[in-house]
């Protein structure tokens, strides 16, 4: 097979990785892709958003499949993008359609969704511009502290969590008014969770599904979950706490009823569901829903799928996923993202990147690197992942921690405290 992977992020890297080891691929491209992606396919300078040149390489390689990365194509419609083009119609697209990617892109589209399927997720009231003082009077009959969604898609910053009423009559004033663009022209207000959070994976072909290995981000940039929201600072996979009857719930409670909805709705959706959670002492709640892989969370997940991923992703294209099982290695996988100092606020690039021919019995998932000549250096704020398989998290951590210690940038920063919660469910 002939794939083409839409993305530059360490995600794309770790699905290349994974994809390149499979015997059934002939070639494989990484649109724009990054210094990592280059080491095991081709890097096509082409952007995922930019549908028509993505029409000419796909065209003029003859590529079989494309497996996008992100999620903005997915909301933008590539998918339907092929399917009404007439020499394109016919590649395997994996990712939603535009109405499936709803569920990422419209948090109002989300809830209303989970509403009519009986999906637990916490309560909620959306409100625009037009009908404010409804939220606002909303807001006065909660109980701190007050969770606040931009709609739309927001690059991960679109959830605020404020702790008193005044703060969030402003805060959902401004968000309203344009804090977040078009994103936040509509806000959903949302009772707030307590418990601890993780993200279970699906594989889709619409009909059937295959449960990927779960796994636990930590999005913020600060030790103990402080500080400001980023992309993802590391993971771990498995999440200790999702046990078989955890996961059975999520399974009858939530993926089925969401496939099967969407099938009632006539929703086309292939690829990936992302399942972002909260375990409310043992019950599985729907924080969010994402129509992708998770970034870092993938790479702390492929790493621990056993079976050719590009014969499931070619299953889920045809529509026989439910031929195929997956295997899973019993390991813990844990990943920790080494980022550019600064980060998420502003960083510098170009910093020569050292020392990774040093490191042993790890992964690197590169994000932010660039090949400048002889020399890879840094190209954004998260700049590579390091993933450890091990029989246990505190090993597989070590096995991290060591490698990036031989890992050299100027201003490289990292998390020292990845599965610092985790750590009271492995005693
Ligand atoms: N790590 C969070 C995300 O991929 O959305």
């Amino acid at each position: 097979m002939k794939v083409l992977i839409l993305g530059a992020g360490g995600r794309e890297h770790a699905l290349a990785w994974k994809i390149a080891q499979s015997p059934i691929l002939n070639e494989l491209y990484i649109a724009p892709g990054n210094g990592g992606t280059a080491s095991v396919g081709d890097n096509i300078p082409v952007s995922p958003d930019d549908f028509e040149s993505i029409k000419k390489v796909v065209l003029g390689k003859r590529i079989d499949m494309v497996v996008v990365g992100p999620e903005a194509p997915l909301v933008a419609g590539i998918y339907d993008f092929f399917r009404s083009d007439e020499k394109l119609k016919d590649v395997y697209l994996i990712g939603p359609s535009r109405a499936g990617a709803m569920l990422e892109g419209s948090k109002h589209f989300a809830k209303e969704f989970m509403e009519r399927y009986g999906i637990p997720t916490a309560f909620s009231f959306s409100v625009n511009a037009e009908h404010v003082e409804d939220g606002i009077s909303f807001l006065r009959r909660m109980e701190p502290p007050y969770v606040l969604k931009a709609d739309g898609l927001a690059a991960g910053k679109g959830v605020l969590i404020v702790d008193t009423l005044n703060q969030a009559e402003k805060e959902l004033r401004e968000m309203l008014g344009g804090k977040f663009g078009d994103a936040s022209k509509t806000v959903v207000i949302e009772q707030y969770m307590r418990g601890i959070e993780a993200s279970v994976f699906v594989l889709t072909d619409g009909e059937s599904f295959l449960i990927l290995p779960n796994a636990k981000d930590y999005k913020r940039v600060g030790e103990r979950d402080t500080g400001l929201n980023t992309g993802g600072m590391g993971a771990i996979s498995p999440v200790p706490f999702i046990d078989k009857a955890f996961l059975k719930k999520v399974e009858k409670r939530i993926v089925i009823p969401t496939i099967t909805g969407l099938r009632k709705e006539h929703i086309p959706y292939t690829g990936f569901l992302y399942v972002g959670l909260m375990n409310r002492e043992g019950e599985p709640y729907v924080v969010e829903f994402n129509v992708r892989m998770g970034d870092p969370e993938a790479q702390a997940v492929i790493p621990r799928i056993k079976s050719d991923l590009l014969e499931l992703l070619a299953a889920a294209g045809e529509g026989r996923l439910k031929e195929h099982k997956i295997q899973v290695v019993p390991e813990t996988a844990s990943t920790v993202v080494l980022a550019s100092g600064g980060y998420p606020g502003n960083y510098e690039k170009g910093k020569i990147i050292r020392g990774l021919e040093n490191t042993t019995d790890c992964f690197l998932f590169h994000a932010g690197t660039r090949s400048d000549g002889k020399e890879l250096v840094t190209s954004g704020g998260r700049v590579l992942a390091v993933t450890a398989l091990a029989e246990n998290m505190d090993s597989s951590l070590e096995l991290c921690y060591r490698n990036i210690e031989k890992i050299h940038f100027e201003k490289k920063y990292f998390r020292k405290d990845i599965g610092f919660d985790l750590k009271r469910y492995h005693s």
